[in-house]
């Protein structure tokens, strides 16, 4: 058998200078995202991550928390690997720098470059910026109110002179812009490439300074033990240390490098596509095939930083809504690449708009469907095959895994979810249009009915299957609900073919994969703060009751214990009228009602709560009629007393529908 293709994708490591953000979230997500499709395609994969721990930032950090530097990561970085776990990353390994076997490859390599002649040593005197790490030339310092300050972070350098090794990065220049010009796969998106030769490249590299005395907390060079070593030649190599480069055990270094992707946010792509692919040059080693510096996730107009304040952490939300479905929103909200912005309301928009009703819905209601018509058991395909209907959906969802792979190739996760969206939108209006619920009264159309809901199963199938990578637990919801047990249904290779789902699966409705959430009263939550705890404590207590309220709701619509008969005069202890509505709105801080006002012609108007929020817009009721029942005893609903219960059925899509009656009724005539 041909040996599996390999896969080796890395995330930067970080600096545990502070616990992780969404943004860092966000790269390890699309890493996470991307091994798990490889993964799923067959390949073996290999996905690194770790921490950047040494450096003047982290040893002032800890010198502040009164522990060593030592003391101070070891915490962060156990409470990074939790919040990996929690966001469900599956990572091969996690390399630390601090650890012997990277820190003995690193002072290897620098010795290595020293004794080739890469690395010489020499007097240097420039500015430098403390909080970056970084020396800066007079041409690229920036100026703020007289003062010299990093171009970078716009922070004051001071002037620092010592003696320094320094890296010819000169010496490659010319070999880097050809190879980048002949490898436009190299630096992605391409712009960045441009971004590279225009902005350093071509206007010609300084040797770099790749060694300090100032900084005690790095890797020592082992044969001048005042230096350590930059950290960004201790980050670098991180690549390839974990895999064993330079020992006697470097299986994995030989089996999975030149590594397939880094994936890097923008602003470090200078450190990636110039200082590392020279550095491996001069050790001889293949570049990685690809570096792809996707954009920065903002919060309002700016980065997300640590220092600036303005940080969104990813523990909260998932807390209160899951993993999977922050993992989808990071994934689907912009193109990886271009910045964007993160905001709880786009968030919650998201989730509301995609997972509940797209995905959700399209889940719940073909299988509450092939329960309703097939008893829950899928039945065989028929020749009752519309050629107009059946046959686009279907041509289309077989081809959405080759659709997804284009997208994932080019690390389009937004696009890869978009084209999987664009299935599921198009089956939910081929339920509109093949109107299951029609179908199902006619007997003769038992066959076409098949039909439709064997085609709506299997896109669901699909779905399931693609949207692994993305959301890990959401597929095995999705089968369990429907009756897909068999493994081999659930993978990739079985989308090679559709229609595999096999007659007599049977079906079984669950919870709705993700419930609709109400968005003003989860961005107050969200927003944390005393008065909204009240408020949220508050409407939790109305949520309760208004599931108490419901739980009634939905009795009426079960079928209830009737009596064999009762007389004439029992019916006609319900007055039920026609009523207009003149006025409908949202309660306040309900997920669920809507008060009505209606008017009753002669018999004046009046107020009814219905908890029936999530079936209608409340502005599209408005100069309705509906039918109410006007002399239930008043019950009071959300602090509303409601005079009287408003009459509704519910359809074969599990939608509430009002009962109407026909025109030229007037306002409070009675129904009987
Ligand atoms: N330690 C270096 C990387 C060394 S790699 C050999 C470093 N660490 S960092 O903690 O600052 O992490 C920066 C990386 O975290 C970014 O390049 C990006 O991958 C991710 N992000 C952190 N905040 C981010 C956003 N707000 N938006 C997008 N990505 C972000 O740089």
């Amino acid at each position: 058998m041909e040996p599996k293709k390999t896969f080796y994708i890395t995330t930067p490591i970080y600096y545990p200078s502070g616990n992780m953000t969404i943004g860092h979230t966000y790269t390890t997500v699309a890493a996470d995202t991307m091994t798990r499709f490889r993964r799923m395609q067959g390949y073996d994969t290999y996905f690194l991550t770790g921490t950047d721990e040494h450096g003047q930032k982290i040893e002032k950090k800890a010198a502040e928390a009164g522990v060593t530097p030592l003391q101070y990561v070891d915490k962060i970085v156990a409470e990074t690997q939790e919040l990996w776990k929690l966001m469900n990353i599956e990572y091969d390994d996690f390399i630390r720098t601090t650890e012997e076997r990277h820190m003995k490859i690193v002072q290897k390599i620098f010795r290595k470059f020293y004794e080739q002649g890469d690395i010489y040593k020499a007097e240097y005197e420039g500015m430098y910026c403390t909080p970056c790490e970084s020396f800066w030339t007079p041409t690229q310092l920036a100026e703020k109110d007289g003062v010299k300050v990093c171009p970078d972070c716009g922070r004051p350098c001071q002037p620092m002179r010592e003696e320094s090794y320094f890296f010819k990065m000169s010496k490659y220049q010319d070999w880097l812009i050809d190879y980048i010009e002949t490898h436009p796969d190299f630096i992605q998106p391409a712009k960045r490439a441009n971004e590279m030769l225009t902005n350093f490249l071509r206007p010609g590299l300084q040797d770099l300074c790749v060694s300090r005395t100032s900084v005690k907390w790095g890797v020592p060079v082992d044969f001048d033990e005042k230096h350590t070593v930059y950290v960004w030649i201790d980050a670098l190599s991180n690549y390839i240390t974990a895999l064993g480069y330079g020992t006697e055990h470097d299986e994995l270094f030989r089996k999975y490098w030149p590594a397939d992707i880094h994936l890097v946010g923008k602003e470090i792509v200078r450190f990636h596509t110039i200082y590392w692919p020279i550095m491996l040059h001069a050790l001889g080693l293949p570049l990685p095939k690809q570096v792809f510096g996707h954009g920065w996730l903002l919060f309002g107009a700016d980065r997300m930083s640590k220092s600036k304040g303005n940080v969104v952490y990813p523990e909260p939300i998932v807390a209160r809504y899951g993993v999977d479905p922050l993992r989808y929103y990071l994934m689907r909200e912009m193109p990886f690449g271009s910045d964007g912005n993160y905001t709880n309301e786009s968030f919650l928009t998201r989730m509301n708009a995609d997972l509940a009703n797209d995905l959700g819905n399209l889940v719940s209601r073909t299988v509450a469907m092939i329960e309703k018509y097939f008893g829950g058991v899928l039945p065989a395909w028929t020749d009752a095959v519309d050629e107009e209907t059946d046959k686009p959906l279907q041509e289309h969802c077989a081809a959405l895994p080759k659709l997804v792979d284009e997208q994932m190739n080019k690390l389009q996760f937004s696009q890869a979810l978009a084209e999987i969206w664009k299935v599921i939108g198009e089956c939910n209006k081929y339920i509109d249009v093949t109107q299951p619920w029609i179908l199902g009264k006619d007997p003769e159309k038992k066959d076409r009915l098949a039909n439709v809901m064997l085609t709506l199963a299997e896109c669901v199938r699909f779905a399931g299957v693609l949207i692994g990578p993305f959301m890990p637990s959401t597929p095995a919801r999705i089968f369990e609900q429907l009756g897909v047990t068999d493994e081999g249904l659930k993978s990739w290779e079985s989308l090679e073919t559709f229609g595999l789902l096999p007659a007599g699966t049977k079906v079984c409705k669950g919870e709705a994969l993700f419930p609709r959430i109400d968005v003003n009263k989860e961005l107050e939550a969200l927003s944390g703060g005393k008065e909204e705890k009240k408020e949220e404590k508050a409407a939790e207590k109305q949520e309760k009751k208004e599931q108490k309220a419901e739980k009634k709701t939905e009795k009426k619509h079960e079928e209830p214990e009737y009596p064999a008969e009762i007389s004439i005069d029992d019916f006609f202890k319900c007055k039920i009228q026609v009523a207009r509505v003149l006025a409908c709105e949202k309660v306040e801080k309900s997920s669920k009602l809507l008060k009505f006002r209606l008017g009753l012609g002669k018999d004046g108007e009046r107020t009814v709560v219905s908890g029936i929020q999530k079936y209608y817009e409340p502005e599209t009721l408005v100069g309705t009629q509906v039918a109410v029942i006007t002399n239930l005893k008043t019950a009071k609903l959300a602090g509303i007393e409601s005079q009287g219960m408003i009459l509704s059925a519910m359809d074969g899509n599990g939608n509430l529908r009002l009962v109407s009656v026909g025109d030229g009724v007037e306002d409070g005539a009675i129904i009987g």
